[in-house]
């Protein structure tokens, strides 16, 4: 089968498309016929092996383990390992996998749910990491119908889920931050208000937030903590930084220590895939409440340039790769 593979840490030239043997699923495990895959910040960390804690972590400490990069998957099951219960072969499904950017990939059971009807495979194939890290922030900020949210990095791969689930899970008034060109956007997500960060300070705010998630700029815990309400709170999602030994995780850390300290709940967040987390998202997606945005499809080989664009930071919501087409059981025959 074709796949994108690495055998050392670096930039996207790193990458190359190779013809590797097809895996086999492991028990628990169901082997997919790789629709589309999904992209996002955390498939550049482990193509650079930055931060270095990410190494440390289990990921390869002079090299990738894992020479397939993508998570976010959506396919059809093409055979099940042993003990596999909840799907059977020719299911279409989404969710999380070793090695996406392949014509075939394992992934276990509990990292996959049924495609909604409603998406397209590029659809269903973003939403799993970055769809779940927004609902994840939002039960960690213990969002209540009617409060007041604040969403920074609305236009980006986990805010553009994060603005739409906010209002399906009843907040009061949501408040998006993006870029000039992203306004637009964020405002047909469903944002009661939009602020444009190169023209406003985000965190200058009259009516302050019960909940802020802070996904994109960095901003100091002290100003982020300006936009709250006395008992708010602030969720740390991340942030690109320069920090080759932790990244971003910084804030995360000193948000931990300093919340038993004020007023204010500071938390970090750390995205854990979980079965029941896709499925609601599924059926946020087939009620209409969540759509995911894909800003550009790329095919298999040029995965490397959608990396870099990605980087760039120009993208509105999310990039999807297109692996294989759909192949129907009418065209099989
Ligand atoms: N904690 C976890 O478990 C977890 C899970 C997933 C992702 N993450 C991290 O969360 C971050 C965001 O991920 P993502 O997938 O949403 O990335 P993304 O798609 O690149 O979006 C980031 C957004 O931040 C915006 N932004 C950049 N500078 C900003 C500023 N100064 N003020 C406000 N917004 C700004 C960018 O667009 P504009 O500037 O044009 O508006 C962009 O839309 C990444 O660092 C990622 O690694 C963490």
């Amino acid at each position: 089968m074709r796949a994108i593979v690495q055998d050392v840490y670096g930039p996207p030239e790193v990458l190359r498309l190779e013809e590797i043997e097809r895996p086999v699923p492991g028990p628990g495990e169901v082997l997919l016929r790789v629709h589309a895959a999904g992209l996002d910040q955390g498939v550049w960390h482990l193509m650079t092996g930055t931060p270095y804690a990410l190494r440390a972590a289990g990921f390869g400490l002079r090299a990738p383990g894992q020479r397939v990069r993508g998570m976010d998957v959506a396919g059809r099951v093409e055979a099940v390992g042993a003990g596999v219960t909840r799907f059977r072969r020719g299911d279409e499904v989404y969710g999380t996998c070793a090695g996406s950017f392949a014509e075939y990939a394992c992934a276990k059971e509990d990292g996959l749910a049924p495609r909604p009807a409603r998406l397209t495979p590029e659809e269903a194939a973003v939403v799993a990491i970055s769809g779940s890290t927004a609902l994840q922030a939002l039960r960690a900020g213990r969002l209540t119908p009617g409060q007041r949210v604040l969403v920074i990095g609305a236009a980006g791969g986990v805010g553009t889920y994060a603005v739409q689930l906010a209002k399906a899970l009843g907040a009061g008034h949501v408040t998006g931050v993006c870029s000039t060109p992203k306004t637009e956007l964020v405002r047909s997500l469903g944002a009661d208000e939009v602020v444009d960060y190169t023209r406003e300070d985000p965190t200058d705010v009259v009516h302050p937030y019960d909940l802020v998630l802070d996904i994109g700029g960095n901003r100091p815990l002290r100003r982020l903590r300006r936009a709250l309400a006395p008992r708010g709170t602030l969720i740390i999602v991340g942030g690109e930084t320069d920090g080759r030994w932790i990244g971003g995780h910084d804030r995360q850390l000193r948000a931990l220590l300093l919340s038993p300290f004020t007023r204010h709940r500071l938390r970090g967040l750390v995205v854990t895939p979980r079965p029941e987390d896709l499925r609601a998202l599924g059926e946020f997606i087939e009620s209409g409440a969540l759509t995911p945005v894909v800003d550009r499809t790329y095919p298999l080989p040029e995965v490397p340039d959608a990396i870099r664009r990605l980087r760039e930071g120009h993208v509105r919501g999310k990039i999807a790769i297109r692996v294989q087409e759909i192949v129907s059981a009418v065209s099989v025959r």
